[in-house]
């Protein structure tokens, strides 16, 4: 285990280490230690208390994410997905994408603490600050065509809006195509990317970002309005619980629209839309198209009305206009 690893182990309590302390539970200096909370300081851009007299104090408690604790919590019986964690990771998509290309295939669910490459749709990077949030990705192979994935982020969105029902956060909607919003400000972003031959089989890896506690910093770097688990949910939040809960939900997903694609999930989409019968606009490359939003169709497209006509489209995005 790395030293950085090893301090954060013992600072995330929260509460103050004395240097000397430190020092002799890992076996090393107290300017050694010094030199590793810089380390944690600037990579992982936390913010740790250095008081002369007391020593050092992590601003909050982090319960870290443990594989073993996740694994155990996971509500899945007949088939159940490797499952690892990482510290610090450039995506955790990206990591399952080159498994996908250098290994025989298997259900795979990676989370990270930190993301120092998250990417999110559209080109987007996603911010992922270290230790408050959620990251993971799912690697899941699927032994149908790429005709047959149609509709799968939005049965991936179903099973989180659910899964936030659970727990009590009932205001939770959807956007097309797979957006998790809460009053219009984005709470979980859904990222499908695909590995195969278009007649299949195929590798699938859903990546999912949570805002679950999102710190004053990186909130700066959003460039869109978002909301955190924490700010919704009243009392104690458990990481790896959560991590467990909504992965287990999205494997469940994916083994239903494996059996059975879109169909079991539409209505239960429908119920989430938080357009519908909206005006919206829909921006295509540097097209934009303004229209009234009704829901989806068996595939998942949008169903747009705009002209005495509902058209469907594929891909996207929708800009929320302002009613008149
Ligand atoms: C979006 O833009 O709405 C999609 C965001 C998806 C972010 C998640 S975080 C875990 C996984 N790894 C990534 O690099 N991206 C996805």
């Amino acid at each position: 285990m790395s030293v950085q690893r090893q301090l954060l182990e013992t600072l995330i309590d929260g509460k103050f280490h004395s240097g000397e302390q430190l020092a002799s539970e890992l076996g090393i200096t107290r300017a050694a230690i010094w030199k590793n909370i810089k380390i944690l300081q600037s990579e992982y851009e936390l913010d740790i208390y250095a008081i002369t007299g007391k020593g050092y104090q992590l601003s909050q408690s982090i319960e870290l994410l443990d594989r073993n604790v996740i694994m155990k919590k996971l509500s899945l019986t007949n088939m159940v997905p490797e499952v690892e964690t990482f510290f610090s990771i450039d995506s955790t998509n990206h990591y399952l994408m080159k498994k996908v290309l250098s290994s025989e295939l298997k259900c795979h669910a990676v989370f990270a603490e930190q993301q120092t490459a998250g990417r999110g749709r559209h080109g987007r990077n996603w911010v992922s600050p270290f230790g408050g949030n959620l990251y993971f990705s799912v690697l899941y192979p699927f032994q149908r065509t790429v005709r047959d994935i149609t509709g799968l982020s939005l049965a991936v969105g179903v099973a989180i809006v659910e899964q936030l029902e659970q727990q009590g956060i009932k205001s939770a909607k959807l956007k097309w195509p797979n957006d998790v919003l809460v009053d219009g400000r984005k709470l979980c972003g859904i990222l499908l990317e695909m590995h195969g031959e278009s007649h299949g089989p195929l590798a699938i890896v859903v990546g999912i970002g949570i805002n679950i506690s999102m710190p004053e910093n990186a909130a700066r770097e959003i460039d869109q309005p978002w909301v955190s688990y924490q700010a919704l949910k009243q009392g104690p939040i458990s990481r790896n619980q959560l991590a467990a809960d909504f992965l287990s939900n999205v494997f469940l997903a994916l083994q239903e629209f494996e059996l059975n694609g879109l169909e079991p999930f539409r209505e239960r989409w429908l119920q989430h839309d938080c357009n519908m019968n909206s005006r919206v606009k829909l921006q295509l490359g540097d097209r934009e198209i303004t229209g009234i939003a009704r829901g989806i169709d068996q595939q998942g497209a949008l169903l747009l009305e705009s002209q005495g006509r509902v058209q469907r489209y594929y891909s996207g995005e929708i800009r929320l206009r302002p009613a008149r």
